[in-house]
């Protein structure tokens, strides 16, 4: 090797308090492991000497338990952007112990850009090689693309590799590594369909600014999905009829649409059931994460092409890929998330988002983040991306949660992500909620009807007390959280008894 080869331990004392570290990868796929679960040890012993030791973390999105688990229990972060999904993080983060900044994921890396978030001054990028190309060294990444390229032009300090052998050499050539230029010279993505490549199939910096490589072998932390259970795959077949009657209709072209699907096992099950039902014509994606579901839709032959910025998938999954790579290699893209996510591609090429809600209000509001208004989930993500700048805007839930004792359908979103100039359709077990052409009123009566059968009368009974302070849209303020306030209560939203509320 041509670089000068450093442990996790070397790397981490690189890094000092109150500095900010850059990071590969975009979802546990991809993400640095050896050296950050170094620097949570570090912070520790400089705890229990008395001294300060937090850092900042800018990611593409959310990372794994050696990274955003192990720093945020070690107390090691100040602040940190954006999606994160990890439960140890989660705990932090609702007990406000560090600051954490929700954003788009598009736009992630154009804020680092634009200076907005402050100077990087690490990249520590996972890659499953390096290449010396006179005085240039050739990154290839591994299972993600998320800010690496930005992070790497723009680390201060330099830029430290976790070499992973855990990732095969059969992934080089998996990326399409392209970095938009800054305003105000940025030109059009030429991106025309989901297999473009526009870019090159590594990172290229100078040389010297590789400070070291750390060499290692370590599975990614992807999570195990839930397995499709008979409300996803209803929601599915849902989702799919829906489809097909658009089809039909000609509101979407005969020759469909590129499906984008977000994270967690909703998706992963409603992208799986849509690709089973034979009507449905083959189709490519243009998603952020592709997920197990999917790709085995690839190799059925369902999915033509990919274009996502990471494979969020089970580690056996992944190397199946890697095992496989002659079959994906023209089908499948690995992409920056600025340009994965990039609104100007998805409102150009026709995309149908399918994202997944928390909960959806009545008229149609969405949140996709926050529990009873206060408590952080996982972030916003990419579902803005593709939600306000699809063809079709669809958001999928199960009408219940907790046993029944939540009802995702609820009069006022405790908190809102996406409004619902942007949403095309809510889609439950029971239904479709069809919100296009239709006022908030029409909206809430279409809306009510896939809410689940015991929480139907409570809102309808809501519609009734909120008539009398009707404007465009009715609401009783008093009475809007009622839902929300019980379930904190009481422990179960069908206690609530809305005449207690109304004032
Ligand atoms: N109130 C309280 N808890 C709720 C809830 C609600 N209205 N809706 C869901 N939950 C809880 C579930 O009970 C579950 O809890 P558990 O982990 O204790 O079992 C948890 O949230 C996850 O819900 P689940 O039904 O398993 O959904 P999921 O794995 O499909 O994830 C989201 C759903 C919304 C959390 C996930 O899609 C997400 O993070 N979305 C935001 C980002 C995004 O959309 N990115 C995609 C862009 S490509």
């Amino acid at each position: 090797m041509e670089f000068r080869k450093i442990s996790a331990a070397e790397a981490a004392a690189l890094i000092q308090n109150g500095q900010t570290i850059g990071l590969s990868g975009f979802t546990p796929a991809g993400v640095p492991k050896s050296v950050p679960a170094e620097i949570a040890k570090k912070a520790e012993v400089e705890h229990a000497e008395g001294r300060p030791y937090k850092i900042n973390i800018f990611t593409g999105a959310s990372t794994g338990q050696s990274c955003d688990g192990a720093m945020a229990n070690a107390q090691a972060i100040g602040f940190r952007a954006p999606y994160t999904t990890n439960p140890d993080f989660r705990k932090h983060v609702n007990l406000n112990e560090l600051a954490y900044s929700d954003l788009n994921l598009s736009n992630m890396a154009t804020q680092i850009r634009q200076g907005y978030l402050g100077d990087v001054n690490w990249a520590i990028i996972e890659a499953c090689a390096i290449e010396k190309v006179g005085n240039k060294a050739h990154i290839y990444l591994t299972a993600a693309g998320g800010i690496s390229p930005t992070v790497c032009r723009l680390a201060t300090e330099g830029i430290i590799i976790e070499l992973n052998a855990f990732h095969e050499p059969s992934c080089m050539g998996i990326h399409d590594v392209y970095e938009i230029q800054d305003h105000p010279y940025r030109t059009p993505i030429m991106i025309t369909k989901a297999s473009d490549r526009i870019g090159k199939p590594y990172i290229e910096v100078d040389a010297d600014r590789i400070i070291g490589v750390v060499e290692c072998n370590i599975p990614d932390e992807a999570r195990a999905f839930k397995d499709p259970d008979p409300v996803t795959n209803q929601i599915g077949q849902n989702v799919a009829d829906f489809l097909l009657a658009n089809l039909k209709s000609g509101k979407i072209p005969s020759s469909f649409l590129n499906l984008q699907s977000g994270v967690g096992s909703g998706a992963n099950a409603v992208l799986g059931a849509l690709g089973h039902c034979p009507e449905v014509p083959n189709f490519s994606i243009y998603t952020e994460v592709l997920q197990d579901a999917p790709v085995q839709l690839m190799r059925d032959g369902r999915v033509l092409s990919a274009s996502a910025c990471s494979l969020t998938v089970t580690n056996e999954c992944l190397k199946g890929i890697y095992r496989d790579m002659d079959f994906f290699r023209d089908k499948l893209v690995l992409r920056p998330s600025e340009i994965s996510n990039c609104p100007e591609v998805i409102a150009r090429i026709g995309v149908c988002s399918l994202n997944t809600a928390i909960e959806a209000d009545i008229y149609g509001h969405v949140n996709s983040t926050k529990i009873c208004g206060t408590k952080m989930m996982n972030g916003i993500g990419g579902s803005a991306d593709f939600t306000n700048n699809a063809y079709l805007s669809i958001f999928t839930c199960g009408s219940t949660t907790k046993g029944g004792a939540i009802s995702s359908i609820v009069p006022f979103c405790s908190h809102i992500d996406h409004t619902n100039h942007f949403i095309d359709a809510v889609i439950t077990e029971y239904g479709v909620a069809d919100l296009r052409g239709k006022s908030d009123m029409q909206k809430a009566q279409e809306i009510i009807k896939v809410a689940h059968p015991d929480y139907r009368p409570l809102l309808q009974d809501y519609l009734r007390y909120a008539e009398k302070f009707s404007g465009h849209t009715h609401h009783c303020l008093s009475a809007a959280f009622a839902m929300h306030d019980t379930f904190l209560r009481k422990g179960d939203m069908r206690l609530t008894d809305l005449a207690e509320y109304v004032k």
